[in-house]
């Protein structure tokens, strides 16, 4: 998979790019990411990328023709949309990022990340380049690079090879639900014991009250997560019990 970041801070992108799982992924050539400054498509000599309003108000605006031009540059010219290669434009107006969109997005062989700034960027980016428009949460960042380093991340586990395959789907939000809890030594820590259940060695019921675990912190913690999770008869009705006990 290729990822392109159109941003006017390219250095934002380094720590985060050369450590941890990321940095393994670029090194294993699993996924490629280039971070591009869309300042290189200014056209005039001053290289201005942003301007004043119209009709008024305060703060200055992303101009269309950089950025505009730099995905051409990307995927090019003309450029036609192509939901195969999406160019998400991220912005706190876009649709809430989810591991739903997380799973999509890393089925796909392109993507490109337009990072915003400013009071906002000129609308014809998002009607007329960008083929989504994604926020990471219902609030306010300086710009979309944290957003891109939140979405890379979030994509680059679940593309095959990254993390072992295994781990990615018994993650938290695989299933809609939250994770169990985990423990690992000592058994017991300043008078904290792990579950008893846990060290039993009965691999049925560990299953069993890992799954009821599962639920019964996603009741406590994001009962909106149930209406959405994919639970067999006998998950639903162990739900039911637990509201009772609640
Ligand atoms: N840019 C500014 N705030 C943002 C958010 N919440 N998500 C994505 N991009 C943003």
């Amino acid at each position: 998979m290729r990822i392109d970041i159109l941003t006017l801070f390219p250095e934002m992108f380094e720590g985060p790019f050369s450590s941890s799982i990321i940095k393994r992924a670029i090194e294993r050539s699993l996924i490629h990411i280039y971070v591009n400054n869309f300042r290189n498509y200014a056209y005039d000599r001053h290289k201005v990328v942003d301007d004043t309003p119209y009709g008024g108000g305060a703060g200055m605006v992303l101009k269309p023709e950089p950025i505009f031009e730099a995905v051409e540059g990307l995927l090019g010219k003309p450029y036609v949309k192509n939901t195969q290669k999406p160019v998400i434009l991220l912005s706190p107006q876009g649709r809430i990022f989810d591991q739903k969109i997380a799973r999509e997005l890393s089925a796909c062989e392109r993507i490109v990340l337009i990072c915003g700034h400013y009071e906002g960027t000129d609308e014809r980016i998002s009607q007329h380049l960008a083929t989504d428009e994604i926020s990471i949460g219902d609030y306010v960042l300086s710009g979309g690079e944290p957003a891109a380093i939140v979405m890379v991340d979030a994509i680059a586990r679940l593309v095959p090879g990254v993390i072992d395959s295994l781990s990615a789907s018994d993650d938290s939000f695989s299933r809609g639900l939250l994770e169990y809890p985990q423990y690992t030594r000592p058994a017991s820590y300043r008078g904290y014991k792990v579950p008893e259940i846990l060290l039993s060695g009965n691999h049925g019921e560990i299953e069993k009250w890992r799954k009821e675990q599962a639920l019964k912190r996603t009741l406590i913690r994001r009962p909106d997560l149930l209406d959405k999770a994919s639970l067999t008869k006998t998950e639903r009705e162990a739900v039911e019990k637990l509201k009772e006990t609640l």
